[in-house]
């Protein structure tokens, strides 16, 4: 539920202080398979040079893409309510842990007016950067009917979010790869426990028996079909649930007003 969403970005920060451990009674994942984002695997930041972490009043926030040498796109249920003065974001950073990346602050925040914090819709933020950086930004999918977007086609997504539900976060940058699922049965999924898949500005992803999926802490980041930018990581039922696929803001969807930012 949406629920889950607004009270993992203000836990987040005492998670990584705090180094909490996975709640008893949590789904784990399938057996056999690796905790990593969840389910995946690592990867490095070369190989997704416009990947950049999103910190809050200096702790681990959300993820954002470069999109722009001084724009960042990023989930807007990432920016709500924070001011620019309170944003860092850092470039070029396999592990969080690192102090190698290119640092910078945030002059401007524009958020899609079209969201809100209870249905979700329209999820995408553009920040402005007080500087250049100097990472490859990532080429945005431009439509909703983009076969980006057919079900079936593989969606790889990086963050350094936790590997579990309520588990720890990674501190190097993972990547897992699902299939887009199906709208129709998506909403159905989601639309059984009172929640509203909105079909125009989300998209599923995901294996209909779990175990494969972005969590807690991954959320603005990127998710790529054949290496454009297709989703940002948005929201879901717990993490790598059966029956319940990860929810992405549908980029293409909002290209135009989404690039009418970018400057
Ligand atoms: N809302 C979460 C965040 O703020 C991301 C949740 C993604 N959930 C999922 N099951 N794919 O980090």
């Amino acid at each position: 539920m949406r629920a889950d969403a607004r009270r993992v970005v203000a836990a987040l920060a005492g998670v990584v202080a705090a180094g909490v451990v996975a709640a008893a009674g949590a789904p784990a994942a399938s057996a056999g398979q690796e905790p990593l984002i969840v389910g995946g695997t690592p990867t490095t930041i070369d190989e997704f040079p416009a990947t950049v972490i999103f910190n809050v009043d200096g702790a681990q926030h959300c993820a954002g893409s470069l999109v722009a040498p001084n724009k960042v796109l990023t989930a807007a249920h990432c920016t709500d309510g924070v001011k620019p003065a309170q944003m860092e974001i850092i470039g070029g950073q396999t592990n969080f842990s690192d102090t190698t990346g290119e640092k910078a602050g945030v002059t401007d925040v524009w958020q899609n007016p079209d969201f809100t914090m209870d249905g979700m819709q329209h999820d995408n933020s553009v920040l402005t950067l007080d500087k250049n950086l100097s990472f490859k930004p990532a080429t945005l999918v431009q439509s909703a009917d983009d076969p980006a977007y057919q079900t079936g086609a593989d969606v790889t997504v990086v963050g350094w979010g936790t590997t579990s539900e309520n588990g720890d976060v990674s501190d190097g940058l993972l990547k897992v790869t699902v299939p887009v699922a199906d709208n129709a049965t998506c909403a159905e999924a989601y639309e059984k426990i009172g929640d509203n898949f909105d079909k125009a500005s989300m998209f599923c992803a995901g294996v209909p028996e779990g175990g494969k999926d972005s969590c807690q802490g991954d959320s603005g980041g990127p998710a790529y079909v054949d290496g454009k930018l297709a989703g940002i990581v948005s929201w879901g039922q717990g993490c790598a649930r059966e029956g319940f696929p990860g929810v992405y803001t549908n980029v293409g969807n909002d290209y135009q007003v989404i690039s009418s930012h970018l400057g």
